[in-house]
Order: structure tokens, then sequence, then C-alpha cells
């Protein structure tokens, strides 16, 4: 049973915010939500389910959770938006992404490099153009908003505008944020080139501007090895060690013949993380996508780092990538994470995502827990972006990125939920057959955005 907490008791939480909004809305609904990593306790400890509970949200935050009955009788003065059967949580966060990939996702018959060189590249050179880039930006952030993510930690393009451009609609969206000028200065095409000195000029330039800006973040972000001669990489680990509350993202072994390409490009590296670690760009705060094809060496430093591992599932299937051993990593003690990888993902839903993990799971003989692929999808990848404090779960204190899911959203899915005897069984067929008809609601920041 979910404890009843007011967010008075919490030390994140934030008087002066309430002063100025009073209103109080009680959302009522089946809950949610995690105390704990279900890949670390077991799933009666970790997750926390209530069939009849309710948040309070006050002033854009969760000001508490618990059985719905005693919040309605200790807040009377709160509006009802009574939910009914609805399964609240928190909003999805989608920690590896391309939001200039979006008008090519699900593009035919590539892998990586041919898919880089022939659908991907040619699309980003297009964001030089910032009209071009507001525009998909806002497209990308609607459409991620209608499949329940909340947050997203996307990558831009080499251009400074398509940066602008993505932070200017999340903001226009109120949205919990994170994005980075994606940097190459070598083996892309020339429009698709930086040098060492503008990407680190405009990449501080860009985290200066944004950073901290409402609720949105910088992320340094080095393509990959390939594309980055070992000077860049350099100047971007020093940027990031000027400004250490960013976060560093980039791509790590994904395919086995990029791993040789990268190990060719940087030979004193002895293995494919330590083209970054040379660098300065391992450390708490560094979400490596893919990460596929790893040597014990580079499992073991991801660990001790703190760093993260951002599953990207769509993308490995659909790329031909391979199978990620994410309970392997796991147990070695890797922090995990979920991603859709948009536009190498065919999917910009996180359930549909969801449903890839478990899917890839199982080809390695692994069954991924309901419970493990939610909590994977909110505040596993939350805690990844280092943004636990603030979104990923229901409690009290953390911001109000609430979603409510329709477990019963197809014929399909309805018949096969109405057997369920308990919450698990209820979720997993949406989990496994839902998409964005399964979203009933999406609220950012406290606000109902449909
Ligand atoms: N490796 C380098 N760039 C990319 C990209 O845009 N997508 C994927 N999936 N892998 C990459
Ligand atoms: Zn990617």
């Amino acid at each position: 049973m979910l404890g009843f907490s007011d967010a008075s008791q919490c030390p994140t939480h934030h008087p002066a915010r309430v002063d100025r909004m009073m209103a109080r809305t009680l959302i009522l609904g089946q809950t949610l939500t995690f105390a704990d990593d279900p890949f670390k306790v077991p799933v009666a400890e970790a997750a926390m389910h209530e069939p009849r509970g309710g948040v309070l949200v006050e002033g854009g935050m969760i000001a508490a959770i618990g059985q719905g009955d005693d919040l309605l009788h200790a807040h009377p003065d709160a509006t009802v938006n009574d939910m009914g059967s609805r399964l609240l949580t928190a909003g999805f966060v989608d920690s590896h992404a391309h939001y200039p990939q979006t008008a090519i996702i699900a593009s035919w018959g590539k892998r990586l490099v041919d898919w880089l060189n022939t659908y991907t590249f040619p699309e980003e050179a297009r964001f030089s153009d910032a009209a071009y880039a507001r525009e998909t930006a806002g497209r990308y952030l609607d459409l991620t908003l209608m499949n329940g993510t909340t947050t997203v930690c996307s990558y831009c393009t080499i251009h400074p505008e398509s940066v602008d451009a993505f932070f200017v609609e999340a903001r226009k969206r109120g949205l919990r944020a994170v994005a980075g000028k994606t940097c190459m200065d070598q083996n892309a095409p020339e429009d698709l080139q930086d040098t060492v000195r503008s990407s680190h000029d405009d990449s501080k330039r860009l985290l200066e501007r944004w950073h901290g800006v409402d609720r949105l973040g910088y992320a340094i972000t080095p393509r990959f090895s390939p594309t980055s001669t070992p000077e860049q990489l350099e100047a971007l680990g020093a940027l990031w060690a000027e400004h250490p509350e960013c976060l560093m993202q980039t791509h790590l072994s994904e395919q086995t013949d990029e791993v040789e390409w990268a190990l060719s490009l940087h030979p004193d590296a002895r293995d494919y993380l330590e083209t970054y670690e040379l660098h300065g760009l391992l450390g708490e705060g560094a979400l490596y996508g893919h990460a596929i094809h790893l040597t014990e060496r580079e499992r073991v430093r991801i660990s001790e780092a703190g760093a993260s591992v951002v599953h990207c599932p769509t993308s490995n299937t659909f790329i031909g990538s391979g199978l990620l051993d994410l309970t392997g990593l796991a147990a070695c003690g890797v922090r995990t994470a979920l991603a859709t990888d948009t536009g190498g993902g065919s999917s910009f839903s996180m359930l549909r995502t969801m449903a890839a993990a478990y899917e890839v799971a199982q080809l390695r003989g692994a069954a991924l827990h309901p419970a493990q692929l939610f909590w994977l999808a909110t505040a596993g990848s939350a805690r990844a972006m280092r943004l636990d404090g603030k979104i990923g779960r229901l409690a009290p204190g953390l911001e109000a990125d609430l979603i409510a899911l329709d477990l019963a959203s197809t014929p399909a899915i309805a018949q096969r939920a109405n057997r369920a005897e308990d919450i698990w069984e209820a979720l997993f067929p949406t989990i496994m057959m839902g998409d964005d008809r399964a979203i009933a609601q999406v609220w950012v920041g406290g606000r109902a955005t449909r």
C-alpha cells in the first residue's frame, strides 16, 4: 500500500512556488510508482501500486500521493480530476533521441554507417535552416507528448540554430528537456563538419545560453568517435570539466565494424570506451547510447564511473546492431536507461520501446518484469540523466509530469487485460501492444496537455 505523505515534509518542496499558485488539483486513478530499483530489489519492494490512489498537484509539483479517499478528505478544497481506472504514472523519459531524424524515421534497408550517409546526414544538413529546425522540433515534441513522453534527451545537429530551435519549442511547452549540439570534425560531409575550435565555442555558448533556463538542460554531444578527431574529443572533455553540471552524451559500440573503425581512428585507445576516457569523456553524467559490444574492461569502467548505458532496443534491431545484455550490465552495477533513438529507432513510443526491450531480453534468455521495463522508461532514465530528484516517479516534491494510461485502449488489449489478476498482468498487454491510444492524458508541470 502506498504511503501518504505531504510535500511540507519533503526537503525539495518549494513553498514559494505554492504561494504563487494555490490551486490544488487532485487526480484520482490507479497509481504506480517506485521506491527503489527493481533490478536491485524484489519487485514487491521496488514498486508501489495503489488501485484507488490519488496524486495531489500544486504549483506544478506533486504535493502528495496516497490513497484516493484519504487525499479527498484531507484536501476538500482541491479540484478533483477523476481518471477512473486509468493508471497514473510518471511521464516517460526518453534518454536518447535525435529530434532532427523525425522525418527519416523508418528508412529502409541500411546498417549504421550506410544509414548515416544515405538518410541521416542529408536530412541533418537541412537544419542550417532555422525555420525548418523549429518546425521539426515542434512536430517532434508533439509526437513524443502524444506518446506520453514528458522528457527527452536529444541530439541536435552541428548547427547552433538546431539547438536554439529545440530549446525554444521545449520551453514553449513547459517541458523538462535536455539537448546538445552534435559535434563532428571528420568523416562527415563538409557541410556537416565543425572544427575543434567552433565545436567547443558553439557548445560553450549554447550551454551558457540554455542550461538551467526554466526546465532545460544541456548535454555536451560529440556524435561518436569515428566523426571526432582526438583533438575535438579533448576540447569537449575540457569543456565538460569546466561544466560538470551538464550531461555528456555520445554513442558507443553499436555495431562491430563501427568498433573496429573507431579503434583504427584512435590508435591510442585500447577499446572504444577509452577513445572517450582518454579525453575526459567518462564520468557520472555520461550517457552512452547502445553500448552493445563491450569488453569486460569497458563494463567495469562504466560501472566504476557511475556512467550510464542507454538501451535503444528498437534501433538495435532495426539497424541490425545486436542484442544488448541489459540484465548482465545491471548485475555488474552499470546504470541502465531506456530510449527510442528516434530515428534509428523505429518508434516515438516508449511503450513500443519497452516491448522491444522485453523481446531483446527474451532472445538473450531473460524475461524482464513489467516493473523493470516501466522503471527503465521512467525512473531509470531519469536517474541516468541525473534528474531523479526532479522527475521519473510519483513522489511529493517531484515535478508533476504525469500520464494516465488506459489499460484497455484497444479491443485486443482490453480482452487480455480483463483476465488480469494483478497490476502487472493488467499492464503487460499495454506494454506489448499499446501505442498512443493508450495515453489518455499527459500533464506537464501539472498542466493537462489535452
Ligand atoms: N552513431 C552515430 N550517429 C548515430 C545516429 O544518429 N544514430 C545511431 N543509431 N547511431 C549513431
Ligand atoms: Zn543515437
